[in-house]
């Protein structure tokens, strides 16, 4: 039986969300700023994580983690028709259980399923072995070494992996 579950975001969210995203050690290695308040979260609920396919990962009633397939022209590359970007994270009380793997699962059968997607690429940063990890228990292989720019506009290198239907 699946331990957690994937659903849209909601309003009421809020607390939870910034509880875990202030956190600096979830956010800016996966690219976005540590949350400042609860204010904040919610705007972020009410934009980014409205998009079509972002799911809040539930344990019971908690929302503890985020996926996401980003579809151009959200992501940060573009990766070619019937692609998309996977983007992933889990709060820092509930890792190492296999909760990031399970519900990055759950949508790459829905992408590959029911959205027509082909190839599924991620990213990460060098040193961020969890995710590499996650990645390589999913099935994704080496793609490519790329430059990118964060969200305090400095350079540095990612890791592109893919994983193909
Ligand atoms: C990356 C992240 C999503 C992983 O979440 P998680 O729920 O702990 O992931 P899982 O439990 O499914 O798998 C983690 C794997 O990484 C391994 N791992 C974790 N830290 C590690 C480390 N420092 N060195 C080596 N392996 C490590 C775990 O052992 C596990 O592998 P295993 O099952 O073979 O033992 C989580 O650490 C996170 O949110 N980090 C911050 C945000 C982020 O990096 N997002 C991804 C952006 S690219």
């Amino acid at each position: 039986m699946r331990e957690i579950t994937l659903r849209h975001w909601r309003g009421s969210d809020a607390e939870c969300l910034y509880h875990f995203a202030k956190n600096p050690k979830i956010g800016p290695i996966a690219g976005w700023p540590p949350h400042q308040s609860v204010e904040e979260s919610l705007t972020i609920i009410k934009t980014v994580f409205s998009r079509q396919e972002c799911y809040a990962v539930v344990k019971g009633e908690i929302p503890i983690g985020c996926v996401e397939l980003l579809i151009h022209p959200n992501g940060n590359h573009w990766w070619g028709e019937g692609s998309a970007e996977l983007g992933y994270w889990i709060a820092e009380e509930y890792q190492l259980r296999g909760y990031a793997t399970e519900a990055c699962g759950i949508l790459i059968e829905r992408a590959f399923n029911d959205l027509g997607i082909k190839r599924i690429f991620a990213t990460f940063k060098q040193e961020n072995v969890a995710s590499k990890r996650v990645l390589e228990k999913l099935g994704f292989r080496y793609y490519d070494e790329l430059n990118n720019v964060d969200y305090l506009n400095r350079p540095f290198r990612e890791i592109a992996m893919i994983l193909e239907k």
